[in-house]
């Protein structure tokens, strides 16, 4: 048996300063885009300001804003740009290079951002979403990398115009999509919206179907950049999703702008067989996820568990998605935490409470950013960005784990043999390395030897070598010295998250 954890301790976690420091470019070293369609692509640079950019390899049609955002029109010819990005501030430079990347692929490493779902449920709207898009400029989280802010279901007026075409609710979006989108990219970030392969979204308000081209093309003209397509009233048949959804891939790729097609039908249909060749750039594994760490369908180790199963399937431009981070939340959210629960407890088990949804603990949120990390997800914040606490920023906002996330090689973890009660996972990176993370699925604190050697030994594409690793702890952003094996002390439901390269 272990000890229990004091409860007071905290994760050990570094408080990163996105406003500090020399410069550091945090953005994703490989980016999509399709031929002749519009870049908004903010280069993540974080550090004391003001910072200035520089960016030799640019291809025509495409310049670097004073803030840091490429801004301009793909070349209308498939191809790899190399661009040498070069950050400045007085207490030094950084410098790295980006790979923009024409072509029909988008996404070439997981989308990072927010979504409104989890927490607001119906109740989105203009003010909140530029709200949340100015949040994310103010915290620092686009200058490591967040870039969506996506509307989930509930922004619709009732019925279409009399054209056919969508129509936003004209009391919560008094002035359509259009501005909205123009707002949150004049800030450097991307718009997402959402919709249903069916007549109806899951929230009953008008879906796509049949729909698909007038649907797009106007999504194309408000300026959206990302797409959920939802499932609810579509028929079972694998088939027919993947018929569904192809006809909105094939109306995405239609129009001019560049917009991700965000595959949502639960993973009931294995999306990871059929989405990559519809067009579809994520999808997600599970049911919806709650804002609980419980083993059940829609607890965060259960959702871990199911996509860690469909490793093989992710790359780049192609990502299992286990559904939005809790982080922050706290049990608060109107759709997945405990104002949920009366809802799901209607007669038969009237009295009875069967699931109360009140959060994670700090120590479970730790561990759900770093599987989500290590699984290559896409990292979708979901609560009050304007409310995040320190510990929930500092889960957020750690360059190096990341780093690990958006690893351009794009692999998703796979799972080493471990003692009963813990997971041990390996991602390899693209620079020969790989990231090791141990979690403790038990409650009380105990310890985990991680061999190195047995990474090497399970393959996973991890390069061998005879000797020892440099080892660093991502979370703690610091070197634990040259090593071939550590013992890992984790509280009860903690992890610990190691890059690890050949000494
Ligand atoms: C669910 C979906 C959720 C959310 C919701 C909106 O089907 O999985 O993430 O989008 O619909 O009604």
């Amino acid at each position: 048996m272990g000890r229990r954890a004091p409860i007071d301790a905290p994760p050990r976690v570094a408080r990163f300063d996105p406003f500090a420091g020399a410069p550091r470019l945090n953005s994703a070293r490989r980016v999509g885009i399709r031929p002749g369609t519009e870049l908004i692509h903010p280069l993540a640079a974080t550090g004391a300001r003001p910072l200035r950019f520089h960016v030799d390899g640019l291809p025509e049609g495409i310049a670097v804003d004073e803030e840091g955002t490429l801004r301009g029109r793909a070349p209308a010819a498939a191809g790899t740009h190399l661009l040498e990005v070069t950050a400045t501030n007085e207490l030094g430079e950084a410098s790295a290079t980006v790979e923009l990347v024409v072509g029909e692929q988008l996404c070439l490493t997981p989308p990072l951002g927010w979504n409104s779902w989890n927490l607001y449920g119906p109740d989105v709207g203009a003010e909140l979403i530029v709200r949340t898009a100015e949040a994310m400029v103010a915290t620092g989280l686009r200058d490591l990398g967040y870039q969506y802010v996506n509307i989930d279901d509930h922004w619709h007026a009732e019925r279409r115009a009399p054209d056919g075409s969508p129509l936003a609710n004209a009391r919560t979006f008094p002035d359509g999509i259009a501005p909205v989108a123009a707002r949150v990219h004049e800030l450097g970030l991307k718009l997402g919206i959402y919709s249903d392969a069916a007549h109806l979204t899951c929230g009953n308000c008008y879906g796509g179907y049949g729909y698909e081209r007038t649907d797009a093309a106007t999504y194309a003209a408000w300026g959206v950049d990302l797409l959920k397509y939802d499932y609810c009233y579509a028929p079972a048949s694998a088939a027919e999703a993947e018929a569904r959804y192809g006809a909105m891939g094939r109306a995405l790729r239609e129009t001019d702008r560049s917009i991700v097609l965000s595959v949502c039908e639960w993973g009931f249909r294995s999306p990871w067989r059929w989405a990559p060749a519809i067009g579809g750039s994520t999808w997600r594994t599970t049911p919806d996820i709650y804002d609980t760490f419980s083993w059940s369908p829609f607890g965060v180790r259960h959702i871990a568990w199911r996509t860690l199963r469909q490793a093989d399937h992710a790359g780049p431009g192609r990502w299992n998605d286990p559904d939005m981070l809790l982080v922050g939340n706290h049990g608060r959210g109107r759709s997945s935490g405990v104002l949920r629960t009366p809802n799901q407890l209607r007669a038969p088990l009237r009295g009875r409470r069967l699931w109360r949804f009140r959060g994670l603990t700090d120590h479970q949120a730790h561990s759900h950013v770093t599987l989500w990390a290590m699984l290559a997800a896409p990292l979708l914040a979901s609560h009050d960005l304007g409310a995040s606490s320190e510990l929930d920023l500092a889960l957020l906002a750690n360059p190096e784990v990341l780093a690990v996330d958006q690893d351009p090689l794009g692999a998703s973890a796979r799972r080493l043999p471990a003692p009963r009660g813990w997971w041990h996972l390996v991602k390899p990176l693209r620079d020969g390395g790989f990231a090791l993370s141990a979690t403790n699925l038990r409650r009380g604190e105990r310890t985990s030897t991680l061999r190195l050697a047995d990474v090497v030994a399970a393959g996973h594409s991890v390069t061998p070598t005879s000797g020892r690793w440099t080892v660093r702890d991502a979370w703690a952003m610091h070197d634990l010295g040259e090593l071939d094996q550590l013992d890992v002390e984790l509280p009860g439901h903690g992890s610990a998250l190691l890059v690890c390269h050949p000494a």
